[in-house]
């Protein structure tokens, strides 16, 4: 968190020896321990501290006699401004003051002369480390740089205020997720990363295959070292025939049992020979096919076909079924060849899973929990809000207020259709049309949250033939029991329902959407044997960081984006 918590910043005042306490299990007292008090670090002044970081930006004054330092250790946004003589430094001071200069000094906290913004400095007494940085060669200089262009250097962004302080947050929304469903009494469960199921059966997965590398291996080999042909086969059959022959007249002649065995010794090795061929002339460069034609996936690593998951849904229901309440929070990826800012191919997604639980009792959990996500950053991590506020997006803080302080509103996906329909007749124009049925465009969810409700927005019960097999059917047979949660700068935050938990009405669901039933059998034991009503949801983790933020693009939201043509590191 970006903070230091009360204990921590208790710790940096009760030492009296005059030396502010370093970082467990680091050399060096944490910026933020400093700077993060409620004082600004003025109460420090006269103790020692040892400090590192890297510099945000840096200064000779002076005719060179002294180097202004603004430094950085990621413990908060705020930096820390050091004071180096040119004669604590072992070459020419100038070596100190590139950006992105690593420098570790020893020094005294001091007040500021009157007027200046800072309430503490250090005058270093020691330089103990200098990590340099040849300016002409470092890719990311002092001037701004834009989002995009950082995208071309994801293990270098990090350096940054706006791509630190999203890091930030972003903890700090993970630690408030945990905590959020640990003090509601749901058991953490990591679901698989490789699965054998398709959750949202749209066909979106990742395949995870060795026989692309392998079948390149045997191409390779087989270059190196080519299959026998079928003479040389024919070859070493004749040989196995001949030592055959050799061993039966030997027999028949009473020879010596020495002569025989050697003999048949001779026939063993010649048999040996032979198979050894007929294997390798069987080997055919290529992906291995079967006789239909289709891709033998017998022969695959997990001899049968593999995914990277969707969604860890299906196998946290088993485990919802059997600990009541439940969630997993992990990586997700999706092969759809979105280019927009709201996708990633590889995002993380937290879901819940309540057994015992119906669809208000599902959006009842999403609105706390989102609301709970809010109060944790206002209460948490302000001041990185507050930067946030201040270069990207000015109604942030606010948002997150309203959020945390406002019920969602509920409408039916009808009452929702009949909303846009009113719109467009009062001149309101979509690029996609509305009427009954269609999935709703993030044009029309936006417009609902942001413009209709201004405020967060449930909508529930959605067509069926819109939505995902698993999703309870409502008992006027054309709707589901779904639920999407919308959001302003957003749209979907969440999506969820509450599950199919009657065997007959689930199979025929599955075959309603042509997808096949023995990949689901497992699924389908879980309603053979003490069914119970359940429901869940996922919220997109990177869209959350979204909203919060009022960043627009979600490739800045996640350390290593990756997208379409797009997998850096
Ligand atoms: O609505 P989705 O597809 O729901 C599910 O996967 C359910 N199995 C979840 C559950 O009930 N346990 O995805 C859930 C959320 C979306 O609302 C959206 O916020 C996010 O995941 N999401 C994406 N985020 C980034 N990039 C993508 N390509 C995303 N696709 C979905
Ligand atoms: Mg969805």
């Amino acid at each position: 968190m970006a903070e230091a918590t009360a204990e921590q910043l208790a710790a940096t005042t009760i030492n009296d020896d005059g030396i502010v306490p370093k970082a467990e299990f680091s050399d060096r007292v944490p910026i933020n321990s400093i700077i993060s008090r409620a004082d600004g670090g003025s109460g420090l002044a006269g103790k020692k501290a040892r400090v590192g970081g890297w510099v945000k930006t840096g200064r000779k004054a002076d005719k060179d006699a002294f180097a202004f330092l603004e430094l950085n250790d990621g413990s908060c946004p705020g930096n820390l401004q050091v004071i180096v003589e040119a004669g604590l430094v072992a070459g020419e001071l100038s070596q100190v003051v590139p950006t992105g200069t690593c420098v570790v000094v020893d020094g005294e906290l001091k007040l500021p002369p009157e007027g200046a913004k800072q309430k503490v400095e250090l005058r270093a007494e020691k330089v103990v480390h200098v990590g340099p940085v040849d300016p002409a060669k470092y890719p990311l200089p002092k001037m701004r740089l834009t989002l995009e262009f950082l995208r071309d250097f994801v293990h270098l962004r990090s350096r940054t205020n706006t791509i630190s302080a999203v890091a930030r947050i972003r903890n700090a929304l993970a630690y408030a997720s945990h905590t959020f469903f640990n003090k509601h009494g749901f058991l953490y469960v990591h679901t698989p990363i490789i699965t054998t199921s398709d959750c949202e059966g749209a066909g979106e997965m990742f395949q995870v295959t060795t026989l692309l590398s392998e079948a390149e291996r045997l191409e390779k080999e087989l270059v190196h070292n080519p299959p026998p042909t079928e003479a040389e086969v024919e070859a070493a059959r004749v040989v196995v025939k001949e030592k055959g022959e050799i061993v039966s007249q030997l027999k028949s002649a009473k020879a010596s049992k020495k002569e025989i065995g050697a003999a048949v010794d001779e026939l063993k090795k010649s048999k040996d020979t032979l198979s050894k061929l007929e294997e390798r002339s069987k080997l055919k460069p290529g992906i291995p096919k079967k006789d239909d034609g289709n891709v033998d996936y017998a022969k695959d690593f997990f001899a049968r076909q593999a995914f990277l998951t969707v969604s860890g849904q299906l196998q946290v229901e088993s485990y919802a079924c059997a600990l009541s309440s439940v969630y997993t929070f992990g990586p997700t990826f999706r092969a759809e060849n979105s280019h927009t800012s709201r996708h990633l191919a590889e995002f993380w997604m937290v879901e819940p899973e309540l057994a015992f639980a119906e669809l208000k009792d599902d959006m009842n959990c999403a609105e706390a929990y989102v609301r709970f996500l809010c109060q944790w950053l206002l209460d948490n991590c302000l001041e990185d809000m507050k930067f946030m506020a201040d270069k990207f997006d000015k109604g942030c803080i606010d948002r997150l207020k309203m959020v945390a302080s406002t019920p969602f509103v509920r409408v039916s996906y009808t009452e929702a259709v009949e909303i846009l329909e009113e719109a467009v007749k009062n001149g309101k124009k979509f690029d996609n049309e509305v009427k009954w049925g269609i999935d709703l465009a993030s044009e029309h969810e936006r417009y609902l949250t942001e413009v209709k409700f201004q405020k967060p927005v449930i909508v529930y019960n959605y067509p069926k033939d819109i939505k995902a097999f698993y999703m309870r059917l409502n008992d006027d047979s054309k709707t589901v029991a779904a639920m999407d949660v919308l959001v302003p700068k957003v749209g979907e935050l969440i999506g969820g329902s509450q599950r199919e938990e009657r065997y007959d009405v689930i199979v025929q669901r599955i075959k309603e959407m042509g997808l096949p039933l023995e990949p689901y059998e497992w699924y389908l034991d879980l309603r053979r044997y003490g069914t119970v009503k359940h429901s869940g949801f996922g919220l997109g983790f990177e869209r959350m960081i979204l909203f919060a933020t009022g960043l627009e693009n979600i490739r800045d939201v996640i350390p290593f984006p990756r997208y379409p043509g797009r997998a850096d590191l």
